[in-house]
This record gives C-alpha cells, structure tokens and sequence, in this order.
C-alpha cells in the first residue's frame, strides 16, 4: 500500500510507525512543513491508562518515551496564599521535542519515510496514494481543501491562554490561581524533564484587556507573567517559544472521511488542554486507524468506515469530558471566596471523571480532609453538633432551613402520580410519599400539588383547594412525622398553558389535551405548548388576583395539613414559569420584557405565600434554570439573575431544575447534567441551592456537595427504582447513625455486613483492574523474557 501522511506531530509519526511495522512492504511517507527538531509548544502528559495502552502497540516508542519523561503522583492547588495537595493521579510529562524525536527515530528505524520542510497545500502529488491521512493539526490543510465535506464546527471559547515553559523543576501538576486588579488569573503547570515546566496562563477575556495584554509583545507577556507569579517562580524564569496570547478552539467534524481520505488528531477533533488530552486522543486515533486497516486488509474505504464508525463515540465523551472542564476553567471568577480546599475538590472533580469514591481511593487523606472540612462547616454555619473528627461522608450530614432541619442532604424530588380523585390524595398518595421517607431521605416533596382544579395539569394530579384536602394530607404528614426523620414539603403549582391534558398512561399522553371534557385554560400569554394545545387565554389582572388568593388559601391549608415545608413551582412551563420564559411570555404591559417584569406576577405569587407561611418555616422555589433553547429564552446568566430576585424576596433556597418549556428544547443530557446550574446559581446568586436531574448514585451525590455545587440534592426516578436509596447507601458508608424506624431494625446489621463485604470485593476487583505504573509494566515484561530465557 501507498501511504502518504500530511503531518509529523505525534499523531501521523505514530501511525506511521504501527503501519510500518505491520506491514514492513507498505510504501509510508510522511510530510512535514517544519524542520525535525522545530516544534513549537513544551510538555505534553499521559496518564498511566494511556501509557498502558502504547505499551501494547508499540513497546520500543513506549520504552523510549518512559525513558525520557517525568512521573508524577500528585495535584498541586496554590490559592489564596495556601497549597492543597492531591495524591493518586498518576501522570508523566515530557518534553514535545523529545516526544517527536523518539517517533521520528522509530518510524525512520522502520523505514518510514519522512520529509521534513515539505508543506503540503494540495493533494495532486497523492494521486496515487492508496491512503492519504491528514494529521496536520488545528489548522488542518486537508480538513480545509475538503472542508464542503468534512463540514468542521469551530467554537472559539471566550478564555485567553498562553503556553509559556518555565525553568522551574515542579514536583506535581500544579494549578495556581491568583487575583489581580485587573481579574483572576490561572497557571496550569506540570513539569516535562529534569528541569523544565510547561507554564500556560489563562484568563477571561476581559481580565485581558483590562491588563492590556490584548497590546503585549512576546516579551511583555513574559514580563507581566514573571512578575505576577514571582512568588510561585521563586527565582526561576519563564521562557517563550512563538507564545501569543490565543482562544481555545474546540473543533468537531461532522464527517472524518473522504474517499480514501482520512483526518486523524487535532485535525478532526480537539480537547482542551486542561484534560492534557490532545496528544493522547491524537495517538489513540493512530492505534484505532491500524486496528481498522489490520481488520480490513485490501479495503481502505471499509477500514476508514469502520474506523470513523468505531471511534466517534469515544472521542465525542472525551470532548465533553474537555468541554465540561474547560467551562470550569471559563468560570473560576465565580469561586472567588471558596475554601482552598472545595476549590481543590471541585476543580478535580470538575469533568465527572474523578468523584468523591474514585478520589477516596486516590487519596483517602484528601477526601478526609474534606470531610472534616464539610463537618465543620456544619457545625459552624449551623450549630449542629456534629463529629468533626471522624465526620460522616457529606451526604449524611445534616441540614438547616430557618428552623427546620434535615437528618441528611438527600431529597425526594417531587414526582407527579397522577393518581388522584377531584386533587384528593389516596392511599397511592400515601404509600408513595411515606415509603420514600421511611427509606431514609432528608426531605421528601409531594408531587406537585394544584392551588386549584382548573389548575391540575391531568384530571389524576394531587391538589389542595378543598378543605376536604387537608385531612387526606394530614394523615400522610403525621405518618411520616410520627415514624421516620424526614420532613416533608408540599410543592404548590398550577399547571397554567399544560393545564387540562392527559394522563402519562392515557390517549396520546403526557403534554397532550384531554380527548374529552377540557377546561379553559390560561397563562402569561396565548401560546400554547404544543400546537395541537389548547389555546390559553392570556391573563387578566382579575386572573392573577385569584391565582395569588388560591395560593395563599392553598398554603393556609399546607399549615393545617402539617407541612414542614412549601415550595412554589415556577418551572417546566406552568403557569408562573409561563411568565419568566420569554418564550411564552409575549407580554407588552408590566408583567413582560425584561426579566424582571416576567417575574413581576411570580414573585407577587410568593410574596403573598410567604406572608402566610410562619416566619420559622422555610420556602424553596424551583425554577428551570435554562430552556435549553439556543439564542432564545432562559440561560444560566438569566437564571442567576431571577435568583437573585428570589433571594431579595426571601426565598430560603432555589430547587434547580431545567427545560420542560419548549418543544425546540434541545437539552444536552448526561450524567449530573443540571447540576452546573444549581453550581452557577450557588456561587453567582449567593444562595443555597438544590441539585436535581440523572443524578443516580451516592457517589455523585457526595461529589456535589463535597464540591460546592449544592446544598441538598435531590433524586426522582431512582427514588421510584429503591425508597431504601439513603439507607442503603448509609450501610455502604459505614454510616450507622441514621434512622431506621424499630420494626425494620433487625435488617439494618445485616444490610451493613453486606456492606462491608461487598465493599470489599470491590477493592479487590479495583485493585486488580489499576493500570500498572510504566515503570511497574516494564519490569515486569522484562522479568517475563529473563524467565522465558532461563
Ligand atoms: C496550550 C496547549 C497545551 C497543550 N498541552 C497538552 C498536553 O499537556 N498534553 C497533550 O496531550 N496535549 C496537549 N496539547 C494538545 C497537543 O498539542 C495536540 O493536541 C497534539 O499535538 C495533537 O497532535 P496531532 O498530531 O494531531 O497534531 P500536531 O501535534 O499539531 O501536529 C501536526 C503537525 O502537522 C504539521 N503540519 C501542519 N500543516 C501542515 C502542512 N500543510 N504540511 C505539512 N505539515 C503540516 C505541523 O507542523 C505539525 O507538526 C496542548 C495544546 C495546547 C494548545
Ligand atoms: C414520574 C415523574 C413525575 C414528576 N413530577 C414532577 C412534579 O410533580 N414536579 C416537579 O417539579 N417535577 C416533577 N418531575 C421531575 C423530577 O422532580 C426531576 O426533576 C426529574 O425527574 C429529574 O430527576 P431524575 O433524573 O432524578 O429523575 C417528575 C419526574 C418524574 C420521573
């Protein structure tokens, strides 16, 4: 086969080099515009799972490049004058040049040929290939002359970064954050051989500017970066190798195939370097494109299909993974003010991939650290007597809402049943809620509960406008008082434009209009959800005068009823939520425009409320934080904004959910996939947060608060799978003191020994399943020929 390769980065030398060496016949020559020991750039990182992997393709590169690189175990966090260390991350580092030399040195040892100083800017000279791969980097010229085809998306992300080395021989990867007069500025610094570091400054644009780096030579950016992380250099300087001052694209191709054409590294995709991740996913491409090729010998087209087709979905998590991380770093100025060491915790486990258990098993000190951290927090902020020495794991610690208090931060989220009679709630009712709070749950939510019966979404929804209501109510309040810790809160809604429609399980389903016996409904605007609703009558001021005095009867009734608690449902496009997205909201009068007319009725709403709800008893409102649709409606930034209200207006904490108020809502799901909201609401509005939306795991729920991003978190359908999520994950933590009602007590010992042997197991198997240190898996494949010698 002829084999021609656009690029002499790390991605085609690699390919290169496994061709070549599987098929030592193929004519493979790769072109390469600059000069062999001309790179730009400094260090790049592995982890040991990737090194793993280049260790069975490829072991004379491997050998080589863990002959030449720096190991490192540890995570550095310098901020605000103080260092917190992480162990357990296993990384190595090594010089970019040296990274090059040794492929280069390989793929020639095989008989690659390689031409340096040779930019390609066409095909024509390939016509004859039987495979031309263009691993020509960021500003790929084979992506470009085929561009029509391979239809590349490039996000330019708002951040400014620079990639600077340092003479300074670091001991761990090393994040610094430092304040400026001008911003906050951030180091991300990890060390590539003896004495060398790569240095790469970042900061928001404005922070740029207003530095007046946007006017910098090469050499006053040195200068100003010198002097600002003077401290951290200590003496050492900072070195510059074609550093200008750049925005991370992120690139994504919608086709990585043309003909016999193939794009592989950055050329195709890239991912922030906060994930250290380009020069991995750049090699794991090559090993990915030879497996294809060794698969499909004689058919490059059906190796070059089976290789997009194989690889898209990894490289597509890894880029959310990136996109996910360097948001995080987009948003640091928001954590201004954030203990060292939850900065330290969110920042590692910002992109999902490193959780509370994962990083337990890194570091245990850490997380304890943490832990102990957490609990003094509680102690501190809320006068809970809490064990600070030895502190339970985040999730089990408790909670204040002006008097109320939580055993424990985990909260059934409110889940429509559908089951009623005329809004009565049932024995279904009664069975639903009090099960989920004898299972363990901090605070258990009604469904959400109508003010009125225009105002139920289905004619099967709960509601609480009769006084025939309250007694049905009162039953469900003294069971789960009388027999278990939690505390129960009645979620208040009316339906407003999805009044009227039906059942779930009935006719067309959720969202869709009643086949039979309608009723009028209304909202902020005429717009109906779906075009086959009904259309709602926009609101009167008469309209929003009995709204407001159904909530108020509604909430008089939720005092009688014995709720500890009420939340205000002002999202998913009902009736008040119908007021704060301006995608239904239509309004020219004062009740639409900016945000804070739209949420002129919502707030009277709960002003009204809470004049009636005693003063000891707490308030949440849930919003949705975005309507997921893009250029229109709600975002976060707006979210923060109606937060912001929301506290001014006394509102205890904000329940945050999203979408649910368009059908053009194009939500981007995922694990956790709200939660960056409730994290933006927290710190940005200063107010407590609730967590909400595929958050499935104990783990993940401790993952959140460890780092900040919530207060209480809130799980729906995995409630429904198992009431028992809260005590069974108590048992797996070795938590013994939450409550379990007497007449269960028997099962708790032995659910606990279940606990602990199966954790057990699970060590053993985690243990088994660690990628080897290079130096651990060198050893051992050379104790393995000695023996094959012997
Ligand atoms: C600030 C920063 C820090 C980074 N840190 C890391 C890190 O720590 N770890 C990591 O893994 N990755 C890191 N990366 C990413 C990494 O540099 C790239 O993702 C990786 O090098 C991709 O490899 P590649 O082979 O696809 O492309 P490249 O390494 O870009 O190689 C492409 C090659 O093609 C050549 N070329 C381009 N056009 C032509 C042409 N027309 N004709 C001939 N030759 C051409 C170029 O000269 C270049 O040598 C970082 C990136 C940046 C910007
Ligand atoms: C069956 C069901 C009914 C729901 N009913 C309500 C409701 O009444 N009020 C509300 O605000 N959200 C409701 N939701 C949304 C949940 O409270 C929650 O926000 C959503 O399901 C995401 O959480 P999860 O991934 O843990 O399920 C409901 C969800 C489900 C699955």
């Amino acid at each position: 086969m002829k084999i021609r390769i656009v690029g002499g980065g790390p991605g085609g030398l690699y390919l290169a080099v496994l061709l070549k060496k599987h098929n030592p016949d193929d004519d493979i020559q790769v072109y390469e515009r600059n000069r062999p020991d001309d790179t730009f750039g400094f260090g790049v990182v592995f982890s040991d799972e990737t090194l793993g992997e280049f260790l069975e393709y490829d072991e004379p590169s491997y050998r080589a490049i863990t002959e030449s690189f720096a190991y490192w175990d540890e995570i550095e966090v310098h901020v605000g004058g103080q260092v917190v260390r992480s162990g357990g991350h296993g990384f190595c580092g090594m010089a970019r040049k040296q990274l090059l030399l040794l492929l280069q040195r390989r793929a020639r040892e095989l008989g690659v040929k390689l031409h340096f100083q040779s930019e390609i800017r066409d095909l024509a000279g390939f016509a004859d290939a039987d495979l031309i791969v263009g691993a020509d980097g960021i500003n790929s010229r084979v992506r470009e002359l085929y561009r029509a085809h391979f239809r590349p998306q490039v996000d330019e992300r708002p951040n400014k970064f620079v990639w600077l080395g340092a003479t300074k021989p670091l001991e761990t990867f090393t994040f610094i954050f430092r304040n400026t007069e001008h911003g906050l500025f951030q180091v991300h610094a990890y060390r590539y051989d003896q004495e060398l570091a790569t240095w790469i400054v970042e900061t928001t644009e404005d922070t740029w500017r207003r530095a007046g780096l946007d006017r910098a030579s090469e050499a006053d950016t040195v200068a100003f970066c010198e002097k600002l992380f003077a401290e951290d250099l200590a003496g050492s300087r900072l070195i510059s190798n074609r550093s200008i001052w750049r925005s991370f694209p992120t690139i994504k191709c919608e086709r990585w195939v043309h003909d016999n054409i193939v794009l592989i590294g950055d050329a195709v995709h890239t991912a922030h370097f906060s994930i250290g991740s380009g020069t991995k996913l750049a090699m794991e491409d090559a090993i990915h494109l030879y497996e294809a090729i060794r698969r499909h010998p004689g058919d490059v087209r059906a190796a070059l299909a089976a290789f997009e087709a194989g690889r898209r979905e990894e490289v597509s998590i890894l880029q959310h993974a990136a996109q996910v991380s360097l948001e995080w770093f987009e948003h640091t100025p928001r954590y201004r003010g954030v203990d060292p060491l939850q900065l330290a915790f969110s920042l590692l486990s910002r992109s999902k991939r490193i959780t509370y258990d994962n990083l337990r098993l890194r570091d245990a000190d850490f997380v304890a650290a943490v832990d102990r951290w957490f609990a003094q927090q509680v102690r501190e902020r809320f006068g809970f007597a809490v064990n600070t020495e030895k502190p339970v794991p985040p999730m089990f610690q408790p909670f204040r809402l002006r008097d109320m208090e939580l055993a424990n931060r985990v909260v059934v989220s409110p889940m429509c049943q559908y089951s009623a009679t005329d809004g009565l709630p049932n024995d279904w009712t009664f069975q639903h809620l009090t099960s989920r709070a004898l299972g363990g749950a901090g605070l258990v939510f009604t469904e959400m509960t109508d003010v009125s019966e225009e105002g139920r979404i289905t004619p099967g929804c709960t509601g609480i406008y009769r006084d025939e209501h309250v007694p049905a109510w009162k039953r469900i309040t003294d069971f789960i008082h009388a027999h278990t810790r939690a505390k129960v809160c009645l979620q208040l809604g009316h339906a407003g434009p999805k009044a009227s429609t039906c059942l779930p399980w009935q006719d067309r389903g959720m969202d869709w209009p009643l086949p039979e016996g309608n009723w009028p409904i209304m909202a902020a605007s005429p717009v109906p959800y779906r075009p086959e609703s009904q259309v709602p009558r926009e609101m009167t001021r008469a309209d929003m005068d009995k709204v407001i005095a159904d909530f108020v009867a509604a909430a008089r009734r939720a005092l009688a009823a014995g709720f500890d608690m009420i939340e205000i449902h002002m999202a998913h496009g009902y009736l008040l939520s119908s007021f704060i997205t301006p995608l239904m909201n239509r309004r020219t009068d004062e009740y639409g425009g900016s945000i804070e007319n739209r949420m002129r009725f919502p707030l009277e709403v709960f002003d009204a409320v809470r004049a009636v709800w005693p003063a000891e008893k707490p308030m949440s409102v849930r919003i949705s934080a975005t309507d997921w649709v893009e250029d229109m409606g709600v975002t976060g930034d707006d979210a923060v904004v109606i937060a912001r209200l929301l506290r001014a207006h006394g509102v205890d904490i904000v329940d945050v959910s999203a979408g649910q108020t368009s059908l053009r809502a194009k939500p981007v799901y995922g694990r956790m996939f709200q939660t960056p909201f409730a994290d933006q609401v927290r710190h940005e509005a200063r107010i407590a947060t609730i967590a909400v939306g595929n958050i499935t795991t104990a783990d993940q729920v401790n993952t959140i608060l460890a780092a900040g991003r919530a207060d209480l978190v809130a799980l729906a359908r995995p409630h429904l799978a198992n009431p028992y999520f809260t005590l069974q994950a108590a048992a797996r933590y070795g938590v013994a003191e939450q409550y379990w009602p007497p007449q269960y007590e028997s099962a708790k010992a032995q659910l606990e020994t279940l606990a602990r042997r199966q954790n057990e197991e699970l060590a053993e198997l985690r243990a088994a399943a660690r990628p080897e240190k290079p130096r651990e898996a060198l050893a051992r494949l050379d104790a393995l020929r000695l023996r094959r010698v012997g």
